[in-house]
């Protein structure tokens, strides 16, 4: 199975077109100890022909020409490398990318039913693509795995199972009554040669279903969104705190460093990594804590190969 991230940044990218962080405007300016990333996305692939992408970014257009497998291959008129969208919850950075690939592939799909209902009923994205191209969707019930299939309906090789993470609801839920059991998920996703790797940008608490499957998984790609719970407030950006936000911080006492620190998986990775995080200067202590413990910061373009 290959893994590729497409884009290792947070909802914004770094640099975000509005912020004047220190970490945006290192970026903008071309310190080459802050490299600039793209929007939350990764594709699988088991064959390297057939990618699955886990969540699509606003940023899939300039990620698909960094990766050419994904771009037309042959003769045909039209073509694409996708296979298949996977969504771990229906927030802006996750899901827009759906609307601009409203070309054509009829590539499926897949989300919680719950992320489906919102992306009709908050965010259209489902009904407004549907009109410009026929785009199938499958609902994946936690603990049950999905194999995924190719548009032409054959096995790739990979099966992906989903498991309940959280319950954050996106900011454009406003009906307090909706039920937001599926809101955020994780992915296990397995290939062909019994490797098994787990997704998860969106991780408020470690929950025992994360433990479960972090702790069989030889990759585990895990939320990198904020060093400390109060980083925006500090930084005068925002007035939500990490958790308000859906996000366990990394440095914090209790923070998710501790407990990756001690976890077997032979690759972990930081994903969904926000733009006012300052692991994300290389040349910074909380750079060097993480790469001390083992794990990886992830950069746009790497890519690791399991089972
Ligand atoms: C998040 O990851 O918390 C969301 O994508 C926030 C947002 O950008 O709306
Ligand atoms: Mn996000
Ligand atoms: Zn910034």
């Amino acid at each position: 199975m290959r893994i590729r991230i497409l884009g290792a940044a947070a909802g914004g990218g770094l640099p975000q077109w509005n912020c004047n962080c220190p970490n945006c405007r290192a970026a903008r300016s071309g310190d080459s100890h802050v490299v600039p990333r793209t929007q939350s996305s990764v594709a699988v692939s088991a064959d390297g022909c057939a990618w699955f992408i886990l969540n699509l970014s606003p940023d899939i257009r300039t990620q698909i020409h960094s990766f050419p497998p994904l771009s037309p291959q042959g003769d045909a008129p039209r073509g694409t490398g996708i296979a298949g969208a996977i969504l771990t919850d229906a927030e802006i950075d996750h899901t827009l990318g759906l609307l601009l690939l409203r070309e054509g592939c009829p590539f499926p799909v897949h989300s919680t039913p719950t992320v489906r209902r919102w992306l009709n009923r908050y965010l259209p994205i489902e009904p407004v693509v549907s009109r410009f191209t026929p785009r199938p969707w499958v609902e994946l019930i936690p603990g049950e795995p999905c194999p995924l299939r190719t548009p032409g309906g054959d096995e790739s090789g990979l099966t992906v199972t989903v498991f309940e993470l959280d319950s954050h609801l996106p900011r454009f839920v406003t009906d307090p009554s909706e039920d937001p059991a599926g809101a955020v998920a994780g992915l296990i996703i397995e290939g062909p040669g019994g490797g098994r790797m787990v997704y998860a940008p969106g991780v408020a608490r470690i929950t025992p279903g994360l433990r479960a499957a972090a702790e069989k998984a030889d990759l585990v790609m895990i939320d990198g969104t904020f060093w400390t719970g109060d980083e925006m407030i500090r930084l005068g950006l925002g007035t939500r705190d990490a958790s308000d936000m859906g996000h366990l911080p990394v440095g914090d006492a209790g923070g998710s460093l501790e407990w990756l620190s001690g976890l077997a998986a032979a690759r972990k990775v930081y994903l969904h990594i926000n733009n006012t995080n300052p692991m994300l200067n290389d040349a910074g202590p909380e750079a060097a804590r993480v790469r001390e413990a083992g794990i990886s910061i992830g950069r746009d373009g790497d890519e690791f190969g399991i089972g």
